[in-house]
């Protein structure tokens, strides 16, 4: 699968968190019902490449990828347990040349027109824009439309139901990511039709 692919799946990825391993198939499956075809499960908890292993394995039809991937021996990792593509929140060149080595389509992150031209020398042109609303959200990737014109964005950070429908109106804006689809209390508490329900609104207001 190329980056181009991942970011094209569906207009909206998941950011997920897995805190209890026993949880997450019932969280992924809540998604799924809500429609959701591809999750983002970050690296930040010691169950995380796990879940990676048990989703990809249980649901087949879910594109899994590893998010918060912030060095190479990372990227080994989340190939190996088999996610299908890796998200990072910055990007430098020894992490390019490593994704591109062990064959795993990358979006790192970037916010500035610098990180845009190191992200095009190793022919990374499907980025994530992170911090999205804290680097000037819609103004920012109106502004890199022009002379970035073969870029596409997948924007997290501070992106919510309020404002995806005005991300995704933009011509560089292939979908957006983010945590709003999963709260750490309706997980915590097993509320997964509360889950359904917000990937179903979210989804309706994406189209
Ligand atoms: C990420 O890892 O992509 C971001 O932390 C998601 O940001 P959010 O929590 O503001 O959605």
């Amino acid at each position: 699968m190329q980056a181009r692919e991942v970011l094209e799946i569906s207009k909206i990825i998941p950011v997920i968190t897995i805190d209890d391993l026993k949880t997450s198939i019932d969280l992924a499956q809540a998604l799924a019902k809500g429609g959701i075809k591809i999750l983002e499960i970050t690296l930040r908890t010691k169950e995380a490449l796990e879940a990676i292993n048990l989703i990809s394995q249980e649901m087949p039809d879910i594109i899994v990828g590893a998010g918060t991937i912030l060095n190479a021996k990372m990227l080994e990792q989340a190939k190996n347990a088999g996610a299908k593509f890796a998200i990072s929140p910055g990007l430098n060149a020894i992490f390019a040349k490593e994704a591109k080595a062990i064959d795993l389509p990358l979006i790192p992150g970037v916010t500035t027109a610098g990180e845009l031209m190191l992200a095009l020398e190793f022919d990374l042109k499907n980025l994530k824009f992170f911090p999205a609303e804290s680097s000037g959200g819609i103004q920012t990737l109106k502004s890199f439309l022009a002379p970035f014109s073969s870029v596409k964005f997948c924007p997290t950070g501070g992106i919510n139901l309020n404002n995806i429908k005005e991300y995704l109106t933009l011509k560089n804006v292939a979908c957006v990511g983010g945590s709003w689809l999963t709260p750490k209390e309706l997980i915590i508490n097993k509320q997964w039709d509360e889950i359904t329900q917000i990937a179903q609104k979210s989804l309706a207001r994406s189209q």
